[in-house]
């Protein structure tokens, strides 16, 4: 074919286009999916990374009603054994606020709790979910002999929390699309959703491999990444059975592909593309759509969701939080967390590392490593996500993602319209 293939949309170069209005934001429905059997109250998930996703990570968003995809990096047993970790979780969405010292008084505790505007709070020891529970009223000797217990919980969000069939908690893996063993062990071990984990999908081999991972388990599988319209007829045509589309081709805030391969789809482009041949095929709405790679916060979400996204997936957005994989580092006085591609050279050594199975397929280091700045409880990040994806539909006119698929607008800003939708001319504390 040859040639210039037109233009690529990224978040920056569009604005959302107000429309009106029926409901109160608080009263938008951001109910989505990351697959076609799994709905998210929350439709975030977090990325296959090895600073990002492991059990712990993995528990909190479903207990906060989005998910989690367990990374790779790590041998079959070792990433089972994560996904029974979440299954075996209590699915309570209680969450921490604070800590309480072993010697702090019963009416100290509920001072806190006044303070902090928790109404009622979940106190545990530090080996987990068995504390007793204060409210108002509640007898004082609840709180006698509990000098070990560590910390106070609290409900913070309502959504309800992702789970599977049986109320345990739901959670998503990633695997290579060649390894069936790996994925036939989590299915094994539970696994809701598979999530192929590939940067370039759209590779002959890499389908035909899909297609058979798809017919031996019984798992949503989820496929990526892709960025082209012809990268989802293909998959969808050759691989039947998938379940969702993973999309977005070195958008990613660690990638490199894009500077040293030239290569690049931006997240919202390949969100549009991949609707088009979902339109094509006649399954638009039906084959969730998730958006992986640059989402920075609820505003690039919204538009991801309004190009046709059913979800959108982060990796940095999560890197910095407490239940982020990478343990945390001080530099001089703040507070950091590793956070690396996955292409990076680091990553990459760690996954020939953990597992022999895996093959190395490229000589050159796709992904950078690097800092981000420490970001407390994921909690914080998935409540401003869902508050601010009801905001923005809130401004699109739309009630719920369905809506905002037929009836959101997106416009094209230019360059001095992108510098006046950012907060500019004044100094920022
Ligand atoms: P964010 O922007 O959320 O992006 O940090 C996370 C997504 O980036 C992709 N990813 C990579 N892309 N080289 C790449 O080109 C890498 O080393 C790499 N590691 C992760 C992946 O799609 C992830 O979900």
């Amino acid at each position: 074919m040859g040639g210039v293939a037109g233009e690529f949309l990224s978040f920056d170069d569009v604005v959302i286009v107000p429309g009106e209005a029926r409901v109160e934001p608080s009263l938008v429905d951001v109910t989505g999916r990351i697959s076609v059997g799994r709905p998210l109250s929350v439709p975030v998930a977090s990325a296959p990374m090895d600073t990002v996703t492991g059990w712990r990570l993995a528990v909190l968003l479903a207990r906060a009603g989005a998910i989690g995809v367990i990374h790779r990096n790590m041998s079959v047993e070792e990433q089972v054994a994560e996904v029974r970790r979440v299954k075996e979780s209590p699915p309570s969405i209680w969450a921490e606020v604070a800590k309480a010292g072993p010697g702090e008084s019963f009416e100290d505790v509920m001072l806190r709790m006044e303070e902090l505007g928790v109404g009622a709070a979940l106190v545990v020891d530090s080996r987990g979910f068995h504390g007793v529970y204060l409210a108002p009223g509640v007898d004082a000797a609840l709180w006698a002999g509990k000098a070990e217990a560590v910390r106070i919980l609290y409900e913070t969000v309502k959504p309800l929390p992702t789970v599977d069939d049986w109320g345990r908690l739901a959670v998503a893996a990633a695997v290579s699309p060649f390894d069936l063993r790996r994925a036939r062990a989590l299915e094994e071990a539970g696994v809701d959703v598979i999530v192929v984990d590939v940067a370039h999908l759209h590779n002959s081999n890499a389908i035909q491999a899909l297609s058979r991972l798809v017919k031996e388990v019984s798992a949503d599988v989820v496929a990526g990444n892709i960025g082209t319209r012809e990268a989802a007829l293909d998959v969808l045509s050759r691989a039947e059975g998938v379940a969702g589309l993973r999309v977005g081709i070195s958008s990613g805030s660690i990638c490199k592909t894009g500077e040293v391969a030239g290569a690049s789809v931006p997240t919202l482009q390949a969100v549009l593309n991949a609707r088009s041949a979902l339109e094509e095929l006649g399954l638009a709405g039906r084959i969730p759509i998730v958006a992986d790679g640059g989402i920075r916060g609820p505003g690039d979400a919204a538009k991801a969701v309004i190009a046709g996204a059913s979800a959108v997936m982060g990796g940095r957005i999560f890197a910095g939080t407490e239940e982020a994989a990478a343990p945390k580092v001080r530099v001089g006085d703040r507070l950091y967390k590793p956070y690396r591609g996955m292409a990076s050279r680091g990553a990459m050594e760690a996954r020939f590392a953990a597992d022999r199975y895996s093959r190395p397929s490229k000589a050159i280091e796709e992904g950078v490593e690097g800092l981000v700045p420490y970001r407390g409880s994921a909690l914080g990040v998935v409540a401003e996500m869902a508050a601010g994806l009801q905001a923005a539909l809130g401004y699109a006119g739309a009630s719920s993602l369905r809506e905002a698929w037929e009836r959101g607008r997106l416009a094209r800003v230019t360059p001095a319209g992108r510098g006046e939708v950012r907060p500019h001319d004044v100094i920022l504390g």
